[in-house]
């Protein structure tokens, strides 16, 4: 069997990027025959940008509601909370002290924000924690403690699981006495839908204040979204350019082969923006109305999520606690009491 896995950092409400790129995939991977599959909310990294608990609260269960509503088996799938699995925290440091810091200097988050700084006059560590900086650490403690062989993720990922494989090569280098403790894990992308773009043609993302919700809001919501992503200024009548255009690519990762290249070919042809947008939501709406209905559901009764993740944790730990046991043994440490 071969195993999936990939989790989302529960610090705001899901959005068409995470669907598209990490939940949609994983969920048709976890269907897949000979595919056991691990997928989390990520709430130990939400505390790295988050202090605000209600809200890691608020988006751990919007998350795990956009999950299950997404079609996830959760009996099939081992579906967690992150903090369930104290296991991770304990890998985090095992592997913190093979990982060369040098790494983490050029772990993308931790340059963006040392370069904002420089840029700004300021100190470049200014307002900088260990947990932003460790970050990918605690991450590859995530993958490697299930021993992932795929991790289905968009491309501000990629970097990050290329850091857990280097991690889990030293580690099995210093440790495994010539076995694989680790599985080396790769990075699982669709180059279509690696980066979808969001309002104003940057990568959709919280930080950037960019993104089309998922499910909050409504179709209302969706509709109001929908008509602030940024067009050129050319009026109906006019041909337009589908490349590169935010409002098709994120039409394209709900459409068919054949309503793309009828898209395109509307918009070549002069299809007004205005009209094109209405195309957008109705297409978007196909797909999602049916999971909003479930979604609401789930949201109204979280006792239900409850139930799903302590089951889940469960299943996990069965997985991680000898699992670890048996990583502290190839360090040198003793078994727990
Ligand atoms: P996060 O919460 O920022 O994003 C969750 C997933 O959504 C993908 N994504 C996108 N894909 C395409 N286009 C976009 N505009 C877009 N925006 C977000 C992300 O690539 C990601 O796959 N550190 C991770 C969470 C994490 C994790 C893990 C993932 C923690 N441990 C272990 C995989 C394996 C994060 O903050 O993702």
């Amino acid at each position: 069997t071969e195993r999936v896995l990939t989790g989302i950092t529960t610090t705001g409400t899901p959005h068409l990027g995470n669907y598209v790129g990490a939940i949609r995939p994983a969920i048709e991977a976890s269907r897949q025959p000979g595919v056991e599959s691990f997928f989390f909310l990520a709430d130990y990294h939400a505390l790295i940008k988050c202090d605000e608990p209600a809200r890691i609260e608020r988006s751990r269960l919007e998350i795990a509601a956009t999950w299950i509503a997404g079609g996830l088996d959760t009996d099939r799938a081992t579906f967690y909370r992150q903090s369930d699995i104290p296991e991770t925290t304990e890998l985090t440091w095992l592997l913190t002290c093979v990982c060369a810091k040098g790494l983490m200097n050029r772990a993308h988050a931790y340059k963006a924000a040392t370069d904002a700084n420089t840029a700004a006059g300021e100190d470049p560590d200014a307002g900088i924690t260990m947990g932003l900086f460790s970050y990918p650490v605690l991450m590859a403690a995530d993958i490697l403690l299930f021993n992932a062989h795929r991790v289905p993720v968009g491309r501000d990922q990629v970097q990050h699981i290329e850091m857990a494989r280097d991690m889990a090569q030293r580690f099995n280098h210093l440790f495994g006495q010539g076995r694989e403790l680790f599985v080396l894990p790769r990075a699982e992308i669709d180059e279509e839908l690696a980066t979808l773009p969001g309002l104003d043609g940057r990568k959709m993302s919280k930080s950037y204040d960019n993104t089309v919700p998922l499910f909050e809001g409504g179709s209302k919501g969706l509709k109001e979204a929908v008509a602030r992503i940024v067009t050129d200024s050319r009026l109906p009548g006019e041909p337009k350019e589908p490349e590169g255009a935010a409002l098709v690519t994120i039409h394209d990762a709900f459409a068919s082969a054949a309503q793309r290249s009828a898209f395109h070919a509307d918009l070549r042809a002069g299809l007004g923006w205005g009209e094109a947008k209405q195309r957008l939501v109705a297409l978007i709406e196909d797909h999602i109305a049916p999971l909003r209905a479930r979604y609401a559901d789930l949201m109204a009764h979280p006792e239900r999520i409850e139930e799903v993740l302590q089951h889940g944790a469960a299943k996990a730990r069965k997985v991680a606690t000898p699992f670890l046991a048996e990583l502290r043994h190839a360090v040198g440490l003793r078994p727990m009491v």
